[in-house]
């Protein structure tokens, strides 16, 4: 990456990390100082699982294992290691995310509320079920030593845009996930009546907001694609990958598509190196 380009990827992730640590920090706050705190006991304090474990989990650490991969000083790291950081980041999100599930159908179940009614609910479990299937696949595709690369490559443009558009509707569903439950739970004063609390947690709204469109903008820049194993093994026995600020934007370019996917065009020589589990 070069020098101008590697410092406008150090400030975007360096927003993006704030945007995300304050939203766990909102959440908190939310919960504990304005709400019932945090308990298991099939009461509002179990519910509040919910909102902190999908910010923590299936928002904060899903935005950061789509990213992982982009981090230049991981670029000297094995592809194989960054697949395990990855798939692992992806799976402690969806376990966080089921545990989340279980306290607000606890909570439900408990205060004989009713069982998905909302489109917050449908929208949600949707996404749930269809992240578990991206990585199921995930896994399956890239981790296992026998996929065939045809497959791999043929895979890969859907595996970014599921995980892509997964990771929006998820903040989506956040989304309305703050707005009902400030409708259900202030009354006096009411949502329409801007009290602290609806003011505090607007905001946290508009920190995952900034946060997921901060991690799609770091994702979706080519030049910030992390180069083929080809590349990178070339320059690490020229002895220049130490330093990822001088791997110039030529470089990016010859990688400007997800190393699977460049089986598909002429670069088919390196994509059969990338696609060793290395
Ligand atoms: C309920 C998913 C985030 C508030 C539910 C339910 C699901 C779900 C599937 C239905 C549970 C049942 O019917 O017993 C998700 C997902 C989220 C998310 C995938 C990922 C971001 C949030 C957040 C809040 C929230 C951040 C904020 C407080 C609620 C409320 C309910 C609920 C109030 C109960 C009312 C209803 O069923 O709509 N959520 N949720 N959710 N969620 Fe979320
Ligand atoms: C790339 C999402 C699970 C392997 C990506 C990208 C996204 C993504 C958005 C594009 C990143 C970029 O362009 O830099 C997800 C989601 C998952 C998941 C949401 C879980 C639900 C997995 C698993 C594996 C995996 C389990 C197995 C190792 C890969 C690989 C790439 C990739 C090899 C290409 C990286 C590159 O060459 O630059 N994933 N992924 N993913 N993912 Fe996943």
């Amino acid at each position: 990456m070069a020098m101008e380009n590697f410092k406008h990827f150090l400030v975007v992730l360096s927003v993006a990390a704030a945007a995300g640590l304050v939203s766990i920090i909102f959440v908190l706050r939310w919960v504990l100082h304005f709400r019932e705190g945090l308990a298991w006991d099939g009461g509002p304090a179990e519910f509040n699982w919910h909102p902190v474990l999908m910010v923590i989990g299936f928002i904060f650490l899903q935005g950061t294992a789509i990213i992982v991969y982009r981090i230049p000083w991981t670029w000297h790291r094995s592809k194989l290691m960054m697949k395990f950081i990855h798939a692992g980041l992806n799976l402690l999100a969806f376990t966080l995310a089921v545990v989340s599930m279980v306290a607000v159908f606890d909570f439900h179940n408990a205060a004989k509320i009713p069982n998905m009614y909302s489109l917050h609910s449908w929208v949600g479990l949707a996404a749930v079920i269809l992240y578990g299937l991206q990585l199921v696949l995930g896994v399956g595709m890239y981790l296992m030593p026998f996929t065939p690369a045809s497959w791999r490559a043929a895979f890969m443009p859907l595996h970014v845009y599921g995980g892509l558009f997964l990771f929006t509707s998820i903040i989506a569903v956040a989304l309305m996930g703050i707005t009902e439950k400030l409708i259900f739970s202030l009354s006096d004063p009411k949502y329409k009546d801007s009290p602290p609390e609806a003011i505090f947690v607007n905001v946290l709204g508009l920190l995952l907001v900034v946060f997921g469109a901060l991690i799609l903008w770091i994702a979706t820049r080519k030049s910030w694609k992390r180069p083929s194993e080809q590349i990178l093994h070339t320059l690490h026995t020229d002895g220049g990958v130490e330093d990822s600020s001088k791997v110039g934007p030529a470089l990016s370019q010859l990688s400007d598509v997800p190393n699977e996917e460049t089986c598909g065009d002429v670069r088919k020589r390196s994509c059969k190196l990338d696609d060793q589990p290395n």
